[in-house]
């Protein structure tokens, strides 16, 4: 469908938006759960200011060494050595952007291939069965990135893949269901709504301060074909569609346990153990000190 608003009327509408998002927030605000609430929602940030870390208040308690891994009643430890005895694979010239501090620098990571840790635990792991599991990686800083089942074994819709590479599950959930971190801007619910493209276009383009003060992106950072997918898919995630259609396949993308950075081993204040997932453009799921992976 072609969008043929006239300019005023996509004046009127912005404004109303605009209104509309201010009165969202109250809304929102108020139904924040209390703290220390039992249901915290599968957002991917618990203590977002940590992200990325800020060195200077580097404590070496957060240095890890080891990782614990549970799937299901199954657990395994794996240390910097069992991680180095796997299979080494090296991702080149990746460069994460982070949503506020823009390009981070190219750098190449090599580790241990977060599937084959997984596998090492559970082989069954592979079965389609599982395709609704999501992988939780925790950092001993608290960041918690989660990785749908799908990204590493799988497939999924174009739009949700484009969602989380692009970093918006970052401030607005896994699955668009928005999260309210504490001390921080609530990010909205945008799951289950029919967005308008020209707003949603114009916000994140502008970026800053009617974008809960973040980066603008630019074409080259989400062109408006992928914001189309990400709108599609968000107006309903959980329509299914036909296996092969408007897919992307990123079982072949690489998600590591990285401990070494351009061929250096990393230091204590890096992260020994780093997840770095190489389809991720933005650091939603770019983590340091990495402890604990469970698979639910
Ligand atoms: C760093 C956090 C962050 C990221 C990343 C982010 N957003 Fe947002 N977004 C926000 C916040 C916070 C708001 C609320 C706006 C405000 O209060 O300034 C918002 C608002 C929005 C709104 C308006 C919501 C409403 O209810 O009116 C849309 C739509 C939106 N974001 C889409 C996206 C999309 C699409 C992406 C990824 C391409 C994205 N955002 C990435 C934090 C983020």
């Amino acid at each position: 469908m072609k969008y043929t608003i006239s300019e005023d009327r996509s004046r009127m509408l912005f404004f109303l938006l605009v209104l509309l998002i201010a009165i969202g927030q109250t809304g929102s605000t108020s139904k924040r759960p209390p703290a220390g609430s039992e249901s915290r929602p599968v957002g991917l940030m618990r203590h977002p200011s940590t992200h990325p870390p800020s060195f200077s208040d580097f404590d070496e308690s957060k240095t890890t060494r080891k990782i614990v891994v549970r799937i299901g009643n199954r657990s395994d430890t794996f240390s910097l050595d069992d991680l180095q005895a796997l299979p080494k694979i090296t991702v080149t010239d990746y460069e994460a952007i982070g949503v506020k501090k823009g390009p981070l620098g190219k750098n190449t990571w090599t580790g241990a291939s977060l599937k084959d840790v997984l596998l090492c635990v559970d082989s069954s792991l592979t079965d389609i069965s599982n395709a609704s599991k999501l992988i939780f990686v925790t950092s001993s800083d608290g960041w918690l990135a989660v990785i749908k089942w799908p990204e590493l074994f799988g497939s999924l819709q174009r739009g949700e893949a484009l969602y989380n590479i692009k970093g918006c599950n970052e401030c607005h959930g896994i699955n668009g269901e928005g999260t309210a971190p504490q001390g921080k801007l609530v990010a909205p619910a945008l799951a289950g709504k029919e967005w308008n493209f020209d707003l949603v276009h114009d916000i994140t383009r502008k970026g800053k301060q009617v974008h809960g003060g973040i980066n603008p992106y630019r074409e080259a950072q989400l062109t408006e074909m992928e914001l189309r997918a990400i709108l599609t898919w968000l107006q309903n995630p959980a329509a299914r569609v036909p296996l092969g259609e408007d897919q992307m396949d990123l079982s072949e993308s690489v998600a590591l346990l990285a401990y070494l950075k351009n061929g250096k081993p990393m230091t204590g204040r890096d992260g020994l153990i780093q997840l770095i997932m190489e389809m991720d453009q933005y650091t939603s799921r770019y983590s340091h000190w990495v402890e604990l992976i469970e698979v639910k």
